[in-house]
């Protein structure tokens, strides 16, 4: 008789809606239909090098299909760059994750996670663990990934908030600016932006220009339109930044207070006399239950994932590519960001209707 196989799984990074939907497809795939045995890690990869886990069973992850968070509990933990980290007896976090990973028994650890926690689950596989990852994150910054789940939902909040900033951009003629995630790709303020109907939207991938933000304002003034809605990423630069390091980046802007929302207000103000109010999402973006959408897509997600390691494919994340979910080596994603191209279709899409981009100069 074959041992029973023992699945790990572990949530690690900012959380995203529909973490709980991976998570429930994932368990009752590897139970149900393989056989195997569960075991949920707590907060993400902390948990696995503190050895913190519970053995699953069909009552932990009924009626958590809607739910927003995860029910493991989420980290920022990289084993790989926290060294400072060591254990009770003097060993480092890698050292005691593989150690757990044995003492556990597990055939193999499935990690839903954004970029750097699959960067891990390579790093990881390097290290002789058998690893699988499943694409989690509000930002869609995933590589070789069309979809992640989490992003469908992140959109719809975000669209909300654009819809409900325009109402009131219009009532007191202002210009109203609404900064989301999206540190290096900007794909949530792209769609939410072209969602909402946001006549500005400025992403990481395009640096911005004051003078093309003016002038945009200025022909809707043309047009009778004394207000406009700017979608911005929190992660946007000024086309005066565009090539700068992260370290240069933050010494120029140290003088600077609040977010790049704010920043961008004062510039508007400054340069046009316009007055610019601004609204940060931050977390309302991520929390809350998922939508329809990243529910299938979660579910299909996990279920894929339990099939890959029932089939021992492992070193790959399920990866959605023209609508179907495939293995794709960790390599690949491995220390990579899906930005938006510039001329990705949406974004073209936008120019078309006249969205400005801010990238003009003028
Ligand atoms: O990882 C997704 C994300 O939502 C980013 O867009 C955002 O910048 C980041 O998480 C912030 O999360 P935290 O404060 O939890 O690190």
């Amino acid at each position: 008789m074959t041992a029973q196989k023992r699945l790990g799984i572990l949530t690690s990074g900012g959380d995203a809606p529909g973490l709980n939907a991976a998570i429930r497809a994932l368990a009752r795939t590897a139970m149900n239909r393989y056989g195997m045995e569960v075991i949920g890690i707590e907060q993400g990869y902390r948990g696995l090098i503190e050895n913190r886990y519970r053995i699953m069973g069909e009552q932990d992850i009924s009626g958590i299909l809607p739910r927003g968070g995860t029910i493991l509990g989420a980290s920022r933990e990289k084993p790989f760059k926290d060294s400072e980290w060591r254990t009770a007896d003097g060993s480092g976090a890698v050292e005691s994750i593989k150690k757990n990973y044995k003492d556990l028994r597990l055939d193999c650890l499935a990690v839903l996670g954004g970029n750097g926690s699959q960067t891990t689950a390579n790093l990881l596989t390097q290290e002789g663990l058998h690893v699988i990852g499943i694409p989690k994150t509000i930002d869609n910054d995933i590589a070789h990934n069309d979809m992640s789940f989490g992003f469908h939902t992140a959109v719809d909040i975000a669209t909300e908030a654009v819809d409900r900033l325009h109402t009131t951009a219009a009532s007191h003629n202002r210009v109203m600016i609404i900064e989301v995630m999206g540190h290096k790709a900007g794909w949530l303020a792209l769609y939410a932006g072209i969602a909402g109907g946001s006549d500005i939207i400025i992403i990481p991938e395009i640096p911005y220009r004051i003078e093309a933000i003016t002038a945009h304002l200025q022909a809707r003034k043309k047009q009778g339109k004394n207000f406009s809605v700017i979608t911005i990423a929190e992660g946007a630069r000024s086309y005066a930044e565009r090539d700068m390091s992260k370290k240069a980046l933050r010494e120029s802007r140290k003088g600077m207070t609040g977010s790049i929302g704010y920043r961008l207000a004062a510039e508007i103000t400054a340069a046009s006399g316009a007055e610019a109010r601004v609204t940060v999402l931050g977390y309302v973006q991520r929390g809350g239950t998922p939508s329809g959408y990243d529910r299938i897509l979660a579910t299909g997600f996990g279920a894929a994932a339990a099939t890959f390691a029932a089939k021992n494919r492992y070193g790959v994340m399920a990866a959605l590519q023209e609508g179907m979910i495939k293995p794709v080596p960790l390599t690949k994603v491995a220390d990579k960001i899906k930005k938006v191209p510039k001329d990705h279709p949406m974004i073209l899409t936008a120019y078309d209707i006249g969205t400005c981009f801010a990238d003009t100069a003028y």
